[in-house]
């Protein structure tokens, strides 16, 4: 018979949301049960997000609880890794370091626009885990959207016109130069030094395609496969109609009114799916520090291709 240990406390993440949901009260002897590491694990693909509240909130835990639903990799930037954990990517702002811009007037540090992480690689990863180290006394929320519930709103021209298109992205961070990102004017006033850093070899990253629809795996749904961030125009259509398509489809994929913005409390844990999803940072002011650590679920959903002078990478019908 199944004890109060045996069963996950589930609710909706928010109301009227079609994603998301909300775990309170793991605990690590829960998470060594695999019937419960199973129900994760179908949770998260069914609802796309999952929110850690009220439970077990360590380092160890954040990373136990993130191999549940994968194994974990190193940032690509090794700039980006916390020292000493190279399955930890340290995100952080201080008022001495850090990216900030101004975004319509209002200065943000560490701001990141709707994105999916790794989107300009080949080889996108499942998902991630973010956890506070340090939060700050006012903003630093975590936008995220549901892509599949943006898929089901296009209009079915769009959808048969993108149907076999693919999105070309590359590595790029400084956020006021993200062309799709569709944040309105933002401007550059400091770059991190870990970001310089990246920022000066960034040429030396291929870009890379990833189709503009695929489908979920285990549930046959469809998801609009964009990232605004980092996109640089459309693979098959280079012209300015091409780029009007892609504008066309971040303002449905991203419409304020199907988003949800995580304000953080100190024991939060949040996963999401890095194949269905977006998710944004919303910035902080920049008198105060932020710092989170994220984890990395590897994966590869194969759709991706690197980009040569000689077109994708493999044998791939474009
Ligand atoms: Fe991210």
């Amino acid at each position: 018979m199944a004890s109060l240990a045996d069963e996950l406390v589930i609710s909706p993440l928010a109301s009227a949301l079609p994603f998301g949901a909300t775990v309170t009260g793991l605990t690590a002897a829960q998470l060594e049960q695999p019937g419960i590491r199973r129900q994760l694990n179908d949770l998260w693909i069914e609802r796309g997000v999952l929110l850690f509240r009220e439970g077990e909130s360590s380092q160890a835990f954040h990373l136990a609880l993130s191999r549940c639903f994968g194994a974990l990799e190193a940032h690509p930037f090794p700039e980006s890794r916390q020292e000493g954990f190279p399955d930890l990517v340290k995100i952080k702002f201080y008022p001495g370091d850090g990216s900030y811009y101004d975004v319509g007037g209002e200065l943000r540090g560490g701001w990141l626009p709707w994105h999916s992480d790794l989107i300009y690689t080949h080889r996108i990863n499942r998902g991630g885990i973010l956890r506070p180290v340090q939060l700050p006394a006012s903003g630093g929320e975590t936008g995220f959207i549901d892509r599949i519930a943006a898929y089901e709103r296009l209009p079915a021209q769009l959808r048969d016109r993108i149907e076999g298109l693919h999105v070309v992205y590359h590595v790029d961070v400084d956020m006021s130069l993200q062309g799709f990102a569709g944040a309105g004017p933002a401007q550059l006033l400091r770059m991190a030094a870990s970001g310089t850093q990246i920022q000066r070899r960034k040429f030396s990253y291929p870009r890379v395609i990833h189709p503009m629809v695929y489908t979920q795996a285990e549930t046959g749904r469809k998801v609009l496969n964009i990232s605004p961030a980092f996109a640089i125009g459309v693979y098959e259509d280079g012209t300015a109609a091409g780029d009007m398509l892609l504008r066309e489809l971040v303002a449905i994929c991203t419409d304020a009114e199907f988003s949800y913005f995580h304000r953080w409390q100190a024991d939060d844990m949040v996963l999401w799916d890095n194949w269905r999803t977006l998710h944004c940072a919303t910035g902080v002011p920049i008198d105060q520090t932020r710092v989170m650590e994220r984890t990395t679920i590897a994966g590869d959903y194969a759709l991706g291709r690197r980009l040569g002078l000689d077109g994708p990478d493999a044998d791939f019908d474009v």
